[in-house]
This record gives structure tokens, C-alpha cells and sequence, in this order.
């Protein structure tokens, strides 16, 4: 009997998901693929300062606690998503009252708790998360409002403190779509290293489409790659109903552009980011059952290797198609 091929035996970098710890605990399935399938894991949602930090005493490890404790037993990495974001905020954070010196200080102490916390049992952490808007400047938010512009470089500084060795990664969207939020990317990356801020890697969200042009993706990647700087693709899926209609059925010919833009996505990957700068890729949650998609667009979507029964669609075969 043959061996079944999985996709953490067969690619030459990681290759992770995004993983949910109440569908790892409740649901045997998912599981089973979740430890067969991928080398590398990241929580969906788990790290976010909303759930692991819920009032300014107190964290809470419970989600992050089971999806470590699956990783390691599983042999797989974990990669540690987001320490600093806009969405996600505790109530507490959204109503904090305090001058200039109290908001340095609780960000700082948020940071370095969190990426203390483990040690050295996470690979690495999206440190800062989706700063940018669509024309390249920074995203209002109330890090912004309270911390000034340079409170991105200082994430990466204090996580460093707080660790020498973890793989440090400013991670960002649309790099594929728009070409100042690509720009801005680069720049900040230009800019660390010439100032000496900490950074390891850049990740690439790819939450993309069948419509997204192969050009527009290599560009993106090819650019980024250029920084030396590790590169994740970070959150990667395909959607499959551009139009967003709420009756959407997958089609066979749809569900072959979504194989060849997973094949094409990897291609690029493997074949313009230098095999020492692959971080892996990463796709953002298991299933179709599973994606965020759906709830987001209140809309049909399919945009991910596995269906909605956990079995393999042909973008799981476009993954392995990306190898040549
Ligand atoms: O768990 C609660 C549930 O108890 C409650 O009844 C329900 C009602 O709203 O909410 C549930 O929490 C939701 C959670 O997902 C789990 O489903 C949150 O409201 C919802 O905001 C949260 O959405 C997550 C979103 O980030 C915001 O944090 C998505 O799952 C997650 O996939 C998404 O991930 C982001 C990345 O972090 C950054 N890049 C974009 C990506 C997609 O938006």
C-alpha cells in the first residue's frame, strides 16, 4: 500500500496553517490533518492581545497553551501572530486613560510579556501587524495616536529585549495589489536596517484570488525578497467568487484557477525568494469550513486546499504542482 504523500514531507520549506485550538480539541479530523499535513503552525487567533491579554493584570495562555502543546508533540513549528495590531483590542487598551510615558509602558510590558512567556518554544512573531493603508501611509490607529509614528521600531526593539534569537517579522497585506503598500513594505524594511532596528522577516498575508495576475504576485514577492530579509507568506488563500455573490457555487473550471494560483503562488515563492530566506508558506485556516472568508464577505467562498468534508481539492494538488 503506498504512502500517502503530505505536504510536510514533500516541500522544501515549511508549510504551515493557521490553527483554531477549539476545532484542534473538539474535532478529530481536523486533527488528524492538522498534524499530518503541515510542519508549521500559527494561531489564528489566540495570540492576539484581545484574547491572550484581557485585562491589564492578567493573560490568558489557555488557547495559545493547546496550540503549543499540539505543535510540539507534532513535531511542527509555531509561529507566534501578532503582537501589536489595530483590531483585536481588549476594552481595556480602547479605554486606557494615561499620558504618553503610560502608553509606552503598557505597550512595551505587552510585548515583552508575551514573547517572554514561551521562551524559546515559538520560532518567530509577526511583531507588528498591518500598519499601512492602501497609498502607503501609516494607518491611523491608537498606537499611533498615543506612541507617534516611530512606535513600530520601538515593537521591534522591546520584543528583541525580550528575546535575542526569535525571528522577528513585520507582517502586511496587499503587497500583490497595490504597489504603495508594496513600496511602503520595502521601505520599512530599508529603513530598519539602516537604523539598526531588529527585523528578521517580512510576511506576506497572500490573502488573494483567481483573478490576482501571476505578475502582480512575483513582482510582490520578488520585491520583498530583495530586502535579504526573511519572507513568510504568511496567510495565504484563494477565493474563488470574485463577484461575491451569496449563492456561489464552486465550478470545475474555477476550482482549476484556484489550483493553478496556489501552483503559481508556490512557484514564485520557490523560485524568487532564495532557498536561505524561506520562512515558509502558511494559509490562512485549514478548510473551506473553517475560513474566515464566508463570515467576512457574508458571502460563498472555497478558498482553501481542503473542502469543507477535510477532503483534498485540486489547490491542494496546485500545491504540490508548484514544485516544478
Ligand atoms: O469567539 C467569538 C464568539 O464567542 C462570539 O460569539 C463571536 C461573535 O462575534 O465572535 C467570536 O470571535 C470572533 C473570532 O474571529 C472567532 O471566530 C471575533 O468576533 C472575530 O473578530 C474574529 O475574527 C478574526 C479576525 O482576524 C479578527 O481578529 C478571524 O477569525 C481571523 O481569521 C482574522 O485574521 C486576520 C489576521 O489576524 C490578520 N490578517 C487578516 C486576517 C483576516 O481578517
Amino acid at each position: 500500500q503506498p504512502v500517502a504523500v503530505t505536504l510536510r514531507d514533500k516541500m522544501p520549506f515549511p508549510i504551515g496553517a493557521a490553527l483554531n485550538p477549539n476545532l484542534l480539541t473538539g474535532n478529530a479530523t481536523y486533527r488528524q490533518l492538522a498534524s499530518q499535513e503541515f510542519n508549521s503552525i500559527t494561531a489564528e487567533n489566540y495570540l492576539k492581545m484581545g484574547n491572550v491579554h484581557p485585562a491589564q493584570d492578567r493573560y490568558d495562555w489557555t488557547g495559545s497553551d493547546v496550540l503549543l502543546n499540539f505543535a510540539e508533540q507534532n513535531k511542527q513549528r509555531m509561529h507566534g501572530h501578532t503582537l501589536i495590531w489595530h483590531q483585536s483590542l481588549p476594552t481595556w487598551v480602547t479605554n486606557f486613560q494615561g499620558d504618553s510615558l503610560a502608553w509606552e509602558a503598557m505597550f512595551k510590558s505587552h510585548i515583552q510579556t508575551v514573547v517572554s512567556h514561551y521562551k524559546d518554544r515559538l520560532a518567530s512573531f509577526d511583531v507588528v501587524n498591518e500598519v499601512f493603508v492602501d497609498d502607503g501611509t501609516l494607518r491611523p490607529s491608537i498606537w499611533l495616536t498615543h506612541l507617534g509614528p516611530d512606535y513600530v521600531a520601538r515593537a521591534f526593539t522591546y520584543a528583541r529585549q525580550a528575546n535575542p534569537t526569535v525571528k522577528l517579522f513585520y507582517n502586511e497585506y496587499g503587497h500583490e495589489y497595490s504597489p504603495k503598500r508594496l513600496a511602503a513594505t520595502v521601505a520599512l524594511a530599508t529603513d530598519f536596517k539602516r537604523r539598526g532596528i531588529p527585523i528578521d522577516g517580512l510576511g506576506l498575508q497572500m490573502h488573494t484570488n483567481i483573478g490576482q495576475t501571476d505578475a502582480n504576485i512575483q513582482n510582490a514577492i520578488q520585491q520583498v525578497a530583495a530586502t535579504g530579509l526573511l519572507i513568510h507568506i504568511s496567510e495565504l488563500d484563494v477565493r474563488v467568487n470574485q463577484a461575491k455573490a451569496a449563492n456561489y457555487v464552486l465550478t470545475a473550471a474555477d476550482s482549476q484557477a484556484q489550483r493553478q494560483k496556489f501552483a503559481a503562488i508556490v512557484r514564485a515563492y520557490r523560485t524568487l525568494v532564495p532557498k536561505a530566506q524561506q520562512h515558509g508558506i502558511t494559509t490562512w485556516n485549514l478548510s473551506d469550513g473553517d475560513s474566515w472568508i464566508p463570515s467576512n464577505c457574508s458571502c460563498q467562498d472555497f478558498p482553501l486546499p481542503f473542502d469543507k468534508q477535510y477532503a483534498k481539492k485540486p489547490a491542494y494538488d496546485g500545491i504540490l504542482d508548484g514544485l516544478n
